[in-house]
């Protein structure tokens, strides 16, 4: 590098150092993205201690950019601390509405934390800034809450998601993959599902993750952005929140279960899903971001196991795992509940070289092994102060 370049971004540096809560001031003096990003390491030093961490490392060697969405939430912060763990550097997202701040706590100092709704175009437009990769996570993700109060989830799951492809488009993000949902196949037949299908969204919910698949898929076609949808099949694991009515039921299960409660099926038991432990779900979408675009950009994927389980039987694999004893209590069907799930893979397979190498029974071990631990954390922090 010549004593000129030195200078100038010994001046951008310091310049930077001035206006260090606007990051990407440069572009007002209309400067690059690239000469944005060079001054980052530098940005990093001069605004230490001030709790801003912009990690971008320059030259060659420098990695993507990663914008995870509901970084808090269930997938978020397995995505997050699959990106941290091999170096990479990320921009959490999250409004803590429904994520956890102790999902993040362990990598909290080597991440940018940014507290966000998906609703402030403004606030997640500024997010998209400099970023070369989103995973897109955040949103409301029940299909119960949907039916009881469409328009929150239709603001946070089809308006966020507008904000953030605009956000990406104006950035010029270079690819976002998103947490596309089974449930926009409805009560489609025949089984195993495919992604040629014709969807059948009942609930709000499954109609707000169709619309998001759709805007992906325009901004491809008009605008280039790369984009890859993950139609997620019932995902379950470690740190999925047990404690909500509106809670998947492996959370909810497997913790009362361990709490000695009484889980309740609704129907009849024998509506089947294509349960996916999260590890297959991390590696699907490190694929998706990964892919040529020839391959991918403006696709849609099932992300699943391909081997579908009734609730009856989970609940007796659950049993049998956490020692419960007492048979199913069942109650009325849900409302927009659908009946039967089940993905065929093979475009996955093929496109993304994905492999669920976690299967059903072993993801089940583990989470239970999980929320066993939490159990008994749990209740030796009441114990402690009860004493
Ligand atoms: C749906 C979507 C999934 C999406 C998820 C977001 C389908 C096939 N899947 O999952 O892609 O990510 O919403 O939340 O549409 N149940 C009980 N007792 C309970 C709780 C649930 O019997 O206490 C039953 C439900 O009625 C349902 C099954 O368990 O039949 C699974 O429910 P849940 O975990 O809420 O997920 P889905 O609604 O299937």
């Amino acid at each position: 590098m010549g004593k000129m370049d030195e200078m100038n971004k010994m001046w951008r540096a310091e310049f930077a150092y001035l206006h260090w809560y606007d990051e990407f001031w440069f572009k007002d003096f209309g400067y690059s993205k690239v000469e944005c990003s060079l001054a980052h390491p530098l940005i990093a030093v001069a605004t230490e201690g001030w709790g801003t961490r912009m990690l971008s490392p320059v030259g060659e060697n420098r990695m993507a950019v990663y914008l995870v969405t509901g970084a808090a939430g269930f997938i978020g912060s397995w995505l997050t601390e699959a990106l941290v763990e091999r170096g990479d550097t990320v921009r959490a997202l999250d409004n803590f509405s429904t994520g956890k701040r102790e999902n993040l706590a362990p990598w909290r100092d080597k991440i940018e934390m940014l507290e966000v709704d998906l609703r402030d175009e403004q606030a997640v437009a500024k997010a998209c800034e400099g970023v070369e990769i989103i995973f897109h996570e955040g949103a409301i993700p029940s299909v119960p809450l949907s039916v009881k109060d469409p328009r929150t989830s239709h603001t946070a799951n089809i308006d966020g998601t507008f904000n953030l492809l605009e956000g990406a488009r104006h950035a010029k993000v270079k690819r976002v993959v998103y947490a596309a949902s089974s449930s926009a196949y409805g009560n489609k037949n025949p089984l195993p599902q495919r992604e040629s299908m014709l969807p059948g969204p009942l609930s709000p919910y499954a109609v707000q993750k169709l619309v998001g698949e759709l805007y992906l898929h325009s901004y491809w076609k008009m605008y280039g952005l790369e984009t890859v949808a993950l139609r997620y099949f019932n995902i379950f694991g470690p740190r999925q929140a047990p404690d909500s009515p509106y809670s998947g039921v492996m959370a909810k299960f497997a913790s009362m279960m361990l709490a000695g409660e009484q889980p309740t099926i609704h129907g009849d038991g024998e509506q089947s899903r294509d349960f996916t432990y999260i590890e297959n779900v991390v590696q699907a979408n490190l694929k998706a971001a990964a892919a040529p675009a020839d391959k991918v950009a403006g696709r849609m994927f099932n992300c699943a196991c391909g081997e579908p389980k009734t609730l009856n039987e989970t609940y007796r694999q659950l049993a049998k795992l956490t020692g419960y004893k007492n048979p199913p209590q069942y109650g009325p069907p849900r409302e927009g509940d659908i009946k039967h799930s089940y993905a065929d893979i093979s475009a996955a397979r093929e496109a993304l070289g994905y492999e669920p190498n976690v299967d059903f029974l072993e993801g089940l071990r583990r989470t239970v092994a999980w929320y066993r631990e939490q159990h008994v954390a749990g209740s030796r922090s009441t114990a402690v102060a009860r004493a």
